[in-house]
């Protein structure tokens, strides 16, 4: 029996953007449909198989390739894959692009000064002052992606509207198109 090759939709943004927050509704909408399914959570796999990993650009692309092995390892035997990680450079989705066929980039888009005032960790405040370092849109680069598959905008969009735009997406795209969409 061939199965088909899972999507992987690779969620982008800065933090406190709502990445997990979108990741984890789609979860939920996907299984309706059926779907297998898992998430990879930055924070998470932090905890686990990415463990003592810094926020260096070299540690950085450590994290996102560690990720985008499990990614693949799930996608090829069909599930379907929400990844959840800042991947502030370039260079890094380019990676994950290439390396996956299901590959769905999406940028989940808020303005800096609302994921600052937000500050649902508390590591704005923290990076402001100078308690840690390499912060994000702080101290260190989030390059804007150039053409994504799909932008979220989570300060102006509800969760219910970004989870239809994805679904909508999805939905009309068809395999080989999605594969041959993005040209950067
Ligand atoms: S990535 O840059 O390698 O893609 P990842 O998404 O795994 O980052 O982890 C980011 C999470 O680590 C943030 O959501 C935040 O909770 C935490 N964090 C701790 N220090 C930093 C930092 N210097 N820059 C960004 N995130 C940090």
């Amino acid at each position: 029996m061939t199965r088909e090759h899972g999507s992987v939709l690779w969620f982008t943004g800065l933090s406190g953007a709502g990445k997990t927050t979108t990741a984890t509704y789609m979860v939920h909408k996907l299984k309706e449909q059926g779907r297998q399914v898992e998430l990879l959570d930055g924070d998470e796999l932090r905890d686990t198989i990415c463990k003592g990993l810094g926020f260096s650009r070299e540690e950085r692309l450590e994290n996102i390739k560690r990720i985008t092995y499990l990614a693949k390892l799930l996608s090829r035997n069909g599930v379907d894959v929400l990844v959840s990680a800042i991947t502030p450079y370039k260079e890094m989705r380019e990676h994950a692009k290439a390396q996956l066929p299901g590959y769905v980039e999406i940028y989940v888009k808020c303005p800096l000064h609302v994921c600052e005032m937000r500050d649902v960790k508390g590591l704005y405040a923290k990076a402001r002052s100078g308690a840690i370092s390499q912060f994000t849109g702080i101290t260190d680069a989030y390059d804007e992606p150039s053409n994504p598959d799909i932008t979220l905008c989570t300060s102006t969009a509800t969760l219910e509207q970004n989870g239809e735009t994805i679904l909508a997406w999805l939905g009309h795209v068809s395999p080989l198109e999605k594969s041959t969409s993005r040209r950067d």
